[in-house]
């Protein structure tokens, strides 16, 4: 039997599988089009998602509406997802075990929505996404191709709220995300690289 949406977010409604689910308010499913071609995933919900139970819905959310617009994009048209669905108390990064605790859910929201482009959103979700090594400054607006599926990533919007200055630099990255999104992910076909998901 294959999970639903809605079986994927009941399960995440009730999960206790780490501590995160004991200080939590409301968990954090992703939201966005169900048939998006992209993805977009962050790290984990701040205060803000925390009690309303949606992703991106504070300053941060703020940043990426704005990005997404400056490319054309509508939030509605894409998918946006966390690394974790509960939020680490005081901002944390989350730690490990939390990070693996929730991991199935990513793995089958991604299995769902059969994306043809992810976006990381800051060093958290590079790192778990698309390489432990991944350099957020020096590799920002890069490329990956795996399971064909086109990865990249660009900084948090929470570093574009400490550094405005790098705002231009996102969208520059965005701009590039959208060329890929308008090929639908065509590069993949043109390197045809396959890597093992993780
Ligand atoms: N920051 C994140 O990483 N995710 C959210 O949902 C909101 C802020």
């Amino acid at each position: 039997m294959q999970y639903t949406w809605n079986d994927i977010e009941q399960h995440i409604a009730a999960c206790t599988h780490c501590p995160l689910s004991r200080s939590r308010h409301k968990p954090v499913m992703g939201r966005g089009d169900y048939q998006a071609d992209l993805m977009i995933i962050a790290e984990a919900p701040g205060g803000q998602e925390d009690q309303q139970g949606l992703p991106f819905v504070g300053r941060s959310g703020e940043i990426l509406d704005s990005l997404l617009k400056d490319c054309g994009l509508a939030r509605e048209e894409v998918y946006i997802t966390n690394i974790v669905k509960c939020h680490p108390p005081g901002n944390r990064d989350p730690k490990e075990e939390e990070k693996e605790a929730c991991f199935p859910y990513l793995k089958y929201e991604t299995f769902l929505l059969k994306p043809k482009i992810i976006v990381c959103l800051g060093r958290v979700a590079a790192q778990r996404i698309i390489s432990p090594d991944f350099k957020i400054t020096r590799q920002h607006g890069t490329w990956t191709y795996r399971k064909n599926c086109a990865l990249t990533a660009t900084y948090h919007p929470s570093a574009v709220l400490r550094d405005p200055s790098k705002y231009e630099v996102v969208k520059e990255d965005f701009c590039g995300i959208v060329k890929e999104y308008a090929a639908g992910g065509g590069a993949v076909a043109k390197y045809g690289l396959y890597t093992k998901y993780r």
